[in-house]
């Protein structure tokens, strides 16, 4: 009871504009460090680059969400280029991740396409990859609908599915050939629209996984969850399922010498690194999902 109090306090504060708008001006704080890379590209770069030398590839995620104005949307949009040029001048093994909501859906769906495609014509210029981020489900359909129109320019774009929400199998299914990211999920979903049990989630995610990797699309298993990673294991081992078909991801700062120990397996192991001054509502998910995320929070609360 204690532990679904504090998921759902820590994902309702996520939502707080006050203390997002706030968060900004504060640097990171509360721990938040130990999770999210630093707030410049320089920093997230020396930190790919140190993770590249321990064998690991990554994804630069440049924190922020629920843009409600158009000139926030373009810096942001601005950033994202900025971040490919980066990655790309550095010569350092990184994808991108974005979020729509970032990039201005909230305000005007054909504005956030363009945003968009100005972020894919770097990536491709680049010769690199950019995922969107699954965000709640009502940002859902329309996101794969908005996927859907960028493949028909771009196939270095892919996205996310949340094994929670009871589609995600219908999903996975009509986006056979892409490259999707598959997660258990991280918003409060009502019962209407996503399983609630843990033992549910966790079936449902093992068998999308399953299904994509069957039908021979490029699978990435997001997860922290070492006994899926052990069933994925010998499932692709049973399966004949080759090494650069599929790749495990985990955030930064989550379970680090998993990460370690998986590319030193063979593994393409992907760190999924947040940045920026944006951290809060990430930072609050990440409390929301492990009581211990919480215990370092409480501790980082008498320390910057
Ligand atoms: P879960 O939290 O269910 O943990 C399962 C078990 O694993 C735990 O009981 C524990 O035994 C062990 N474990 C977990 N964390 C551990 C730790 N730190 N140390 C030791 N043991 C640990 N969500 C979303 O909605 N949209 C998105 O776009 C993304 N993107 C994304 C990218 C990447 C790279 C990752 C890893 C995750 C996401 N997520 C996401 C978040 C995802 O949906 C989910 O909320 C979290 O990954 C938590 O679920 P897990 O699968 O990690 O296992």
């Amino acid at each position: 009871m204690l532990a679904n109090f504090s998921k759902n306090f820590f994902l309702r504060v996520s939502r707080n504009i006050l203390l997002n708008k706030a968060a900004k001006k504060w640097g990171l704080r509360f721990g938040a460090s130990q999770v999210v890379a630093g707030v410049t590209i320089e920093s997230v770069i020396k930190k790919t680059q140190e993770l590249n030398e321990k064998g690991l590839v990554c994804t630069l995620d440049h924190l922020g969400e629920f843009v409600s104005n158009k000139e926030e949307a373009i810096e942001a949009t601005d950033y994202n280029v900025r971040t490919l040029e980066a990655i790309e001048a550095a010569g350092v093994n990184s994808h991108l991740s974005v979020k729509l909501t970032q990039l201005g859906l909230d305000i005007d769906r054909d504005f956030c396409i363009q945003n968009m495609k100005r972020i894919l014509e770097t990536a491709k210029q680049t010769n690199n990859f950019v995922r969107i981020d699954m965000e709640d489900y009502t940002h859902c359909q329309i996101t794969l609908d908005i996927l859907k129109e960028l493949r028909d320019t771009y196939d270095n774009v892919g996205t996310v599915i949340q094994a929670y929400l009871f589609r995600a199998n219908q999903d996975v299914l009509d986006l056979e050939g892409v490259r999707l990211r598959l997660v258990k999920g991280a918003y409060h979903e009502s019962p209407e629209v996503a399983y609630q049990n843990k033992k549910d989630v966790d079936n449902n995610y093992l068998k999308l996984i399953k299904n994509h990797l069957l039908s021979g699309s490029h699978t990435a298993i997001a997860t922290h969850d070492h006994e899926i990673i052990e069933k994925v294991k010998q499932f692709v081992q049973e399966n004949n399922i080759p090494k650069d078909q599929f790749e495990f991801q985990m955030l930064y700062g989550f379970r680090k010498d998993m990460q370690v120990s998986l590319a030193q397996e063979g593994y393409m192991m992907r760190v999924y690194i947040p940045f920026g001054d944006d951290w809060f509502a990430y930072f609050m998910r990440r409390m929301a999902e492990r009581p211990q995320n919480v215990l370092f929070g409480i501790k980082g609360l008498f320390s910057k």
